[in-house]
Parts: C-alpha cells; sequence; structure tokens
C-alpha cells in the first residue's frame, strides 16, 4: 500500500471550516462530552419545539436502543427549504444536468418550495397522512427530490428504490414496508436508453402482495406512451395542477421515521433501514459542512443516484440543509462519452466533486480520453465513496481530474450509519491514497479480533463503533430482532459494521473490504444469498453459490457456482439465460460476471458450503486453499479447479 503523504495546502488551512488544531479540540469535546457536541451541532437546524435531552442511546445486546433529542420537534422539508427563503430564496438549490448533454435546469429554493409543496398537497388529497409509506422510484431527475420532501413535509415515510431495480424487487419493497403510493415517472433516461419505470411498477402490482398500494403517482417524463390503470394510475401534473404551492409542514417528532433504505445483508432478503428525523439531519447537515467545507458560492456535485443512501445524504438532504446548490446528474459518466464528467464540472463550474472509485477506475481504463476537452479548473475538492479506493485510482482521480489541486475526501460509511464516519477533513487532514484516514467528530472505531479482544495501536481487525451518533439507524422495518442480530450480537456493547480494517501507525483507518456475505460491486452492495435464491429459483439450477472475486473496474465480481437440476443440458445458451434471469429477477447490477457449472459444491459433513474455497478457487488461488479434509467429499475440489473460469 501507498504510504506517500498529501499535507493539507495552505490555502486550506486558513479557509477550511476547521483546521487542525481545532480537529483535536473538537473531536476531543465530540467523544467526552457526546451530549455538549450535539447539543452545539442540534443548532443547525430550526426546530419547532426545542430538544432538551440530547442523547440516549445503548448498544446492549437483544436490546439496541439509538435515541437522539428525542423531546425536539421539527420538519425535515421546512429546514431543507423554507429556512433559506428570507435570504435566499433566489439561490440555485438543485442543479439538473439531464442523460442529454443538451438538457439542463436550475430550480430556485422558491421554485423548490412551490413544487414540494403542491405534491405534498396533492398526495394529503390521496389521503396519505402522517406515517404513511410511499415508494419512490423516479429517475434522476430534481421530481425525484420533490417527491422524497413533499414527504417529508407531510410526514410521510419514503422510501426510494433504485430505478435500476426489477419489479419483483421493487414487489418485495412495497410488500415489506405496506406501501399505500407509489410515486413514479413513465420512463427514465439512461445512457441514452429508455427505462421503462412505470412498466416495471405495472409488473409489480400484478402480485396479490402488492395490494396495499392504492395510488401510483406518474411523472410525464417523456412522451413516450405507458399503460394505464385508471383504477390506481394518476398523472402528477394532473394531480397538482390545483394544488396550492403553500403547504403547512408537519411537526414530527425527531424520533419519528423519515425514510426507509432497502440495504443488502450476509443472509436473507434486504433489510429496510430506518432513519429517523431529528438525528439523520443533524447528522447530514454536520458532516455535509465539514467533509465538503461547503461555502456559498460552492457548486456541489455527488455523483451518486438517490436509490442509494449516498444520494438521500449527500444530493438531497445535506446540502438542502446547508442551503447549498446541490448537482444532480441523470445518466452516466461515459454517455455520449467519456469525457462527460469533466464537461459537467466546466459547464457547470463544479467546485466539489463527489463520486465512486468504480466509476475513476471506468474513466482510467480509457487514458486521457476523460479529461479531453475539459479544463476543471473549477473544482476545489474531491471525494470519493462506496468502496475502497485503490491507491492507483486514487492517483489518476488526484492528478488527472483534479490536475493535484484539490484533495481527495476519502468517505468511510453506510447506509446504517446514515452519514459519513471516517474520512479525511479539508484543512485537517494530511492525506494517503487509499486510507479513509481518521474518525469524524462523535465516532469511536475499534477494531476486534475474532475473539472478541479489542486491539490496540497498529492492527486489523473487524471494524466496529463503540458509541452511538445522531445519523445512526435506528432499527430494521418491522423486525428489531434483525436489527439486534446484525449490527450488536457479534460483540458486547458495540455496532458491528461488517468490514474489516487495519489502523496504522499514525492511527489512520484503511478499509479492507467486507468480512461477511456481502458483496460490493460497483459501489453497489448486494448478499450473495439474495443471489442465491434467485438463482435456486430457475428450474434448470439445483443449488447454487455466490462469491465475490477481484474485478479491476467492478472492484468486485459475481463468480457463480451452479449444480444443474437432473437430466439438464448444460449449453452456452443455457448459462446466458440464467444470466439473463438474475438480471429480471433483481437488477442489471446483480447479474454474474461468471458462471461455472459443477457437480458438486465443496461442503463439510455437516453440509455447509466452504465458501472460502470457492472464494480462492473463483480468485485463481487455487495453490492456496489451505485445509480441505474436512470436506465431505475432497474430489470436486478437483473438478472446481480443473474448471475454473478465472485464469
Ligand atoms: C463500503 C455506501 C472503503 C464498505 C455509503 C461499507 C467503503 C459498504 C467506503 C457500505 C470507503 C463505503 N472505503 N469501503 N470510502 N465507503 N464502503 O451501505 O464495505 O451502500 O460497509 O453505503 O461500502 O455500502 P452502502
Amino acid at each position: 500500500m501507498s504510504q506517500s503523504l498529501y499535507p493539507v495546502s495552505d490555502a486550506l488551512k486558513s479557509s477550511a471550516h476547521a483546521n487542525k488544531e481545532e480537529y483535536q479540540r473538537l473531536y476531543q469535546w465530540s467523544v467526552e462530552d457526546p451530549e455538549a457536541f450535539w447539543a452545539e451541532q442540534g443548532k443547525r437546524l430550526d426546530w419547532i419545539v426545542p430538544f432538551s435531552q440530547v442523547k440516549n442511546c445503548s448498544f446492549a445486546k437483544d436490546k439496541a436502543s439509538v435515541k437522539w433529542y428525542e423531546d425536539g420537534q421539527l420538519n425535515a422539508s421546512y429546514n431543507c427549504i423554507d429556512r433559506h427563503l428570507p435570504d435566499n430564496a433566489q439561490r440555485t438549490a438543485i442543479i439538473w444536468e439531464g442523460d442529454d448533454p443538451t438538457a439542463d435546469k436550475h430550480i430556485t429554493y422558491r421554485q423548490l418550495h412551490d413544487e414540494v409543496c403542491k405534491l405534498a398537497n396533492g398526495l394529503k388529497q390521496r389521503g396519505v397522512n402522517k406515517g404513511d409509506r410511499v415508494i419512490i422510484y423516479m429517475p434522476m431527475i430534481p421530481e425525484a427530490a420533490y417527491a422524497m420532501l413533499a414527504c417529508a413535509r407531510i410526514g410521510a415515510v419514503h422510501s426510494v428504490v433504485f430505478g435500476g431495480f426489477s419489479p419483483h424487487a421493487i414487489a418485495d419493497r412495497i410488500q415489506d414496508c405496506g406501501a399505500k403510493v407509489i410515486i413514479t415517472a413513465n420512463f427514465g433516461r439512461r445512457g441514452g436508453n429508455q427505462v421503462a419505470l412505470k412498466d416495471n411498477v405495472d409488473k409489480a402490482l400484478l402480485k396479490d402482495t402488492t395490494a396495499c398500494v392504492e395510488k401510483v403517482i406518474v411523472f410525464k417524463f417523456t412522451d413516450s406512451p405507458c399503460h394505464w390503470n385508471e383504477q390506481k394510475d394518476e398523472w402528477w401534473h394532473e394531480l397538482t395542477a390545483n394544488c396550492a404551492a403553500q403547504c403547512e409542514p408537519v411537526a414530527m417528532s425527531a424520533e419519528d421515521p423519515l425514510f426507509i433504505l432497502y440495504t443488502s445483508g450476509s443472509t436473507g432478503q434486504p433489510k429496510g433501514v430506518v432513519h429517523t428525523t431529528g438525528g439523520y439531519l443533524v447528522y447530514a447537515s454536520t458532516t455535509h459542512h465539514y467533509v465538503f467545507d461547503n461555502k456559498p458560492d460552492d457548486i456541489y456535485w455527488c455523483a451518486a443516484d438517490v436509490g442509494w443512501i449516498t444520494g438521500h445524504t449527500y444530493i438531497v438532504y445535506g446540502p438542502l440543509a446547508n442551503g447549498a446548490t446541490t448537482l444532480m446528474f441523470e445518466g452516466v459518466p461515459t454517455y455520449p462519452d467519456v469525457r462527460r464528467m469533466g464537461q459537467i464540472v466546466d459547464k457547470h463550474q463544479v467546485s466539489i466533486l463527489y463520486t465512486a472509485p468504480t466509476a475513476i477506475r471506468a474513466l482510467m481504463a480509457k487514458g486521457d480520453e476523460p479529461v479531453q476537452g475539459s479544463v476543471r479548473d473549477s473544482l476545489r475538492l474531491l471525494g470519493s465513496v462506496g468502496e475502497p479506493i485503490n491507491p492507483e485510482a486514487w492517483q489518476w482521480y488526484y492528478q488527472k481530474i483534479g490536475k493535484s489541486q484539490s484533495p481527495i475526501m476519502d468517505t468511510w460509511w453506510q447506509t446504517e450509519t446514515g452519514g459519513i464516519l471516517i474520512t479525511p477533513l479539508p484543512g485537517v487532514t494530511d492525506l494517503k491514497p487509499g486510507s479513509a484516514t481518521l474518525p469524524f467528530f462523535g465516532v469511536t472505531p475499534a477494531l476486534m479480533s475474532s475473539e472478541g479482544e479489542i486491539l490496540e495501536g497498529e492492527a486489523e481487525g473487524n471494524l466496529v463503533i463503540t458509541s452511538s451518533w445522531p445519523g445512526q439507524a435506528r432499527t430494521v422495518w418491522g423486525d428489531h430482532e434483525r436489527y439486534n442480530q446484525t449490527y450488536f450480537s457479534t460483540y458486547e456493547n458495540m455496532y458491528f459494521t461488517g468490514d474489516g480494517a487495519r489502523r496504522d501507525a499514525d492511527g489512520y483507518y484503511w478499509i479492507t473490504g467486507r468480512v461477511d456475505d456481502v458483496l460490493n460491486v460497483s459501489g453497489h452492495r448486494l448478499g450473495t444469498a439474495e443471489i442465491e435464491s434467485s438463482l435456486v429459483a430457475h428450474p434448470a439450477v439445483a443449488e447454487a453459490a455466490v462469491v465475490g472475486y477481484p474485478h479491476d473496474i467492478k472492484g468486485q465480481g459475481i463468480y457463480v457456482y451452479l449444480l444443474p437440476t437432473d437430466g439438464t443440458e448444460i449449453t452456452p445458451e443455457l448459462t446466458k439465460a440464467v444470466r439473463t434471469w438474475v438480471r429480471e429477477d433483481l437488477s442489471p447490477i446483480a447479474s454474474p460476471d461468471m458462471i461455472q457449472w459443477t457437480t458438486g459444491l465443496p461442503k463439510t459433513r455437516s453440509g455447509k458450503i466452504m465458501r472460502r474455497i470457492l472464494r480462492k478457487i473463483a480468485a485463481n488461488e487455487y495453490e492456496q486453499l489451505g485445509d480441505t479434509s474436512t470436506l465431505a467429499d475432497p474430489s470436486v475440489v478437483d473438478e472446481l479447479i480443473n474448471n475454473r473460469l478465472n485464469r
């Protein structure tokens, strides 16, 4: 690993929201007296009823409970919009850049207010009340943000489903959260293609399990016609045509849910991670302020999708709570060609760019072409999120995209953490390429051995957090037991992240990746169990085992071992059909990279698949399989090695 050091520039030392000395003082304060520190940060927001109690949290096994600001009341939409109106109504809240490079839009805070209020009134007219769940399945257009904020305004709980997910995945989420309304668009656009969003919703609604949905509100984004169900469907523009542009924000308790976001775990179906109103918004605002050092003149671009937590916290809630100008990009960095990212930076004079290593690696593979046709001199800060950034990709991002002038904030966090936990801060942290560096204010990471001991000093182990922070997820929707089990049962009184990490002599953290059965494919979280259950639903598949393997661009690729059902003939067409099956059943993201058919899987005598062996073979490291003597039938290993696909 690279150990070169990139010190804080003199300019940032004096101009950033925090400097080295201040960080020490603030960090110390934040961990020694979290109540006082977070009470102070709580003042970033406007409260309808001020809080008097700050922190009330326990990580106790089997009864974890996390509450922040619990007697306070506020409204997230008010905080993201209304309070900016007296001074900044005409400031641009959202810059939208279309998939089509000639399409863009600027939305002021005033316009944002009016659009959000109209939709909020429309939702109320259709019977959506405080606490009701609303699924949002939208393209990357401002209306996706309007929909989120309209829900927040009336106290409805939104659950955004990534526009790349299949009807099956939508149906599961509708059923799990009991959604009353779905907000979607007739079509989306991505990389020059139309995405049939409404069609996918229709398919999801064919199932009996989705009968809870009473209304589908459809934004007409393209002129292409879509199927229409007179009973349930209603056009957004018709619903809102006569709605007032004023809507009183509902007073929410700080601990009322703001949203549910589904994410993959190591077992079973994706879980509905629940974030509440007060703590989440304080944390989103505080981290966005310090990590991105956002100033009034900045143009801030987080190139994520609103379907992921990064989009929630750092496209919508964090920047808007801070009155920033947030850029929302509908397309992909390789369309119409690989120069797009730089061109967007120039076109909108982006000063802060936050993207993912997988995008960087995809561009890096194209040599210098991605940085041709743009100057990118407006950039002053870069960010990275989603997976470990390898030092080569870091260097390319730093030198080519940032022209060696902008430090990279490598931010480590998770859907469950609500916001960034380990990160450099501009003006504070000297950078080491590949390291997420140091904990954010109030965050207390630790490394654990597999025997459950805390490791001190330079060490490598499982990453835990020992005390709560306001942005932490409060529960798994409808299954608090699963929340306890997943995060608090591994180590006593600690939040277990599922990640491994190394701490170096300077106390810097280097995230090494998941230590559980969760894959990280192009920065997207996928559970091996989820993919396996989709595979075995195919008639030709008797058994399936899924593992990750190192992939140059995606970070991790998906390697699948399949046992066919009796009498199945293995053909290239069948392999292709299985791949298509998973794409359509789950999502194109989950599409297997390699499919190896086999007559057996390496199992222990008790029938447990030894994934360690499968991972080694998938990584083409079959010479280091370790002990295979406990296998029920060691001979399957030779067959697996001989037929391995990754050579
Ligand atoms: C990984 C995304 C290394 C990690 C915000 C984590 C990272 C999972 C980084 C969460 C980073 C995220 N360095 N690994 N900077 N950021 N990860 O829930 O394995 O989609 O557990 O949240 O992504 O993914 P999620």
